[in-house]
């Protein structure tokens, strides 16, 4: 099929980079100039494993390529993706003006179509994550510019920042929202190599999941159901997240190891063990900022999400619980030394947003605590919004007189430590743990004492 895909970042790029894999015929639109020259010059300005490769091959094959100019990529196109950022405003509403922006550039492309192209009813479909009710507004911004015939459909995505490719080509579900069964068709013809796993796995793909069911389960349903579901799931797992924090904060009180106490409740297979990881919370790119549009979107409509405002409260608070067991343990702070293992809000990523680390340096840099990071990739990323502390490439550099360590990112080299000769460089013996990822007999056993959370 002839795709456009309207805003070429994680979304954007990682599905167009796969359809046309499948054998799409893909122009992906990016307005930003030194992206564009990037990606037109063959290289991805972000960094996702087997992109790059999967990207030259298509490239060089001839089923994608990259332009600015929405009217040259949406000339043929029988599906027009639009992928562009939903930020949120200061007060946590979702902005609009990118996603309207590129309805307006689409209206205008449809009605400079020519010839045979004009009788093709294209589907637009809203991948960004926007409130439910949105997809309405934007056919209706669209139906006011243009003549031409068209459907809508909402296909929002799941995919994990660091496994964008792998959750491209195997999702647990595809979510199709469409606005009749024409869209609904025409995207499950779009996604039937996806949904039949009808493809090889040879790299540069990544491998097929050994325990991995076909078809995928597909969810056809209406496009506010599926703006909804996407909204839904953020929550949820953001509430599995809070929730396990919470009984690791009760844990502390009665003396219990919230290890033990998750894995006992993941079992039940009704419950599962995924996103059961004590910790200093969840940050990143889309949990914080959805949870929190939802909860605007929930007021906006007079209905108070009570569930969902102590998810987002016990988040908030995580962090500032597990500053305050550093300050006890450390007790005066000033003028002490610390040192800080990861940055960025997840391991395999060097996204900073909403991480944790930075809130809990700005509160140490207040406590007149001198501070040394490090962190594989979010280096260049934390110096442009933090510059109160010596930033380091060798975890032993900053374990150099430390006293303290504090393990914020779960990266594996972070985990495998050579915890002998890190006992030797640091002043101190405190390591916190914000992760619960370290095994404490191992670390202990040279003199050091590791504070997780919940143990
Ligand atoms: C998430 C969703 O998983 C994805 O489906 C959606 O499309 C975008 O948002 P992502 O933000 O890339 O993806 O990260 P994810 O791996 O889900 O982790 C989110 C945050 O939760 C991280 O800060 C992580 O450290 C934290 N987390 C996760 C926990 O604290 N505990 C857990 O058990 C799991």
């Amino acid at each position: 099929m002839q795709v456009a895909v309207i805003g070429c970042g994680y979304v954007g790029l990682s599905t167009s980079v796969v359809l046309a894999d499948l054998g799409h015929k893909v122009i992906g639109v990016e307005i930003d100039k030194s992206k564009l020259e990037s990606l037109r010059s063959g290289k991805s300005h972000i960094f996702e494993a087997h992109l790059q490769e999967i990207m030259e091959k298509c490239v060089k094959s001839g089923t994608l390529s990259f332009t600015d100019d929405h009217a040259e990529a949406c000339r043929d196109a029988s599906v027009i993706l639009i992928a562009v950022g939903t930020p949120t405003r200061e007060s946590w509403q979702i902005d609009l003006s990118q996603l309207e922006c590129a309805i307006d550039a689409v209206a205008s492309a449809l009605s400079k179509r020519e010839g045979k192209a004009k009788g093709i009813e294209p589907v637009i479909v809203v991948k960004s994550t926007v409130p439910s009710g949105t997809m309405d507004y934007l056919k209706e911004r669209l139906a006011a510019q243009t003549d031409i015939p068209f459907r809508v459909a909402s296909n929002p995505e799941f995919l994990r920042e660091g496994q964008s490719i792998f959750d491209t080509f195997y999702p647990d579900r595809i979510v199709i929202g469409g606005e009749d069964t024409e869209s609904i068709g025409i995207l499950t013809e779009l996604y039937s190599g996806i949904i039949g796993q009808t493809f090889d796995d040879k790299p540069p793909r990544p491998r097929r999941p050994a325990n991995f069911h076909t078809p995928i389960p597909v969810v056809k349903t209406t496009p506010r159901s599926a703006e909804m579901i996407k909204y839904a799931s953020n929550a949820f797992l953001a509430t599995k997240i809070s929730f396990i924090n919470e009984i690791a904060n009760l844990c502390e009180e009665v003396d219990a190891d919230i290890m033990d106490v998750a894995r006992g409740i993941g079992l039940d297979a009704r419950i599962g063990p995924q996103f059961l990881r004590a910790g200093i919370g969840y940050g990143g790119s889309c949990f914080p900022k959805d949870t929190k549009a939802l909860q605007q979107h929930a007021g906006s409509r007079g209905y108070t999400f009570t569930l969902l405002n102590a998810v987002i409260e016990v988040n908030r608070i995580q962090r500032y619980r597990f500053l305050a067991k550093i300050r006890r343990a450390l007790d005066p702070l000033p003028g002490r030394t610390i040192g800080v293992l990861g940055i960025a809000f997840k391991p395999g990523t060097d996204d900073i947003r909403e991480a944790p680390s930075i809130d809990l340096m700005r509160e140490l840099q207040m406590d007149r605590v001198k501070l040394r990071a490090t962190d594989p990739k979010a280096i260049p990323n934390a110096r442009a919004v933090f510059s109160g502390c010596e930033y380091c490439t060798d975890p032993y550099e900053v374990a150099k007189g430390a006293d303290a360590l504090i393990l914020v990112t779960e990266w594996p080299e972070f985990i495998n430590l050579d915890w002998s000769k890190i006992a030797k460089l640091m002043k101190g013996w405190i390591i916190f743990d914000g992760r619960n990822c370290l095994d404490r007999p191992s670390i202990e056993k040279y003199g050091l004492q590791v504070i997780g959370v919940g143990r």
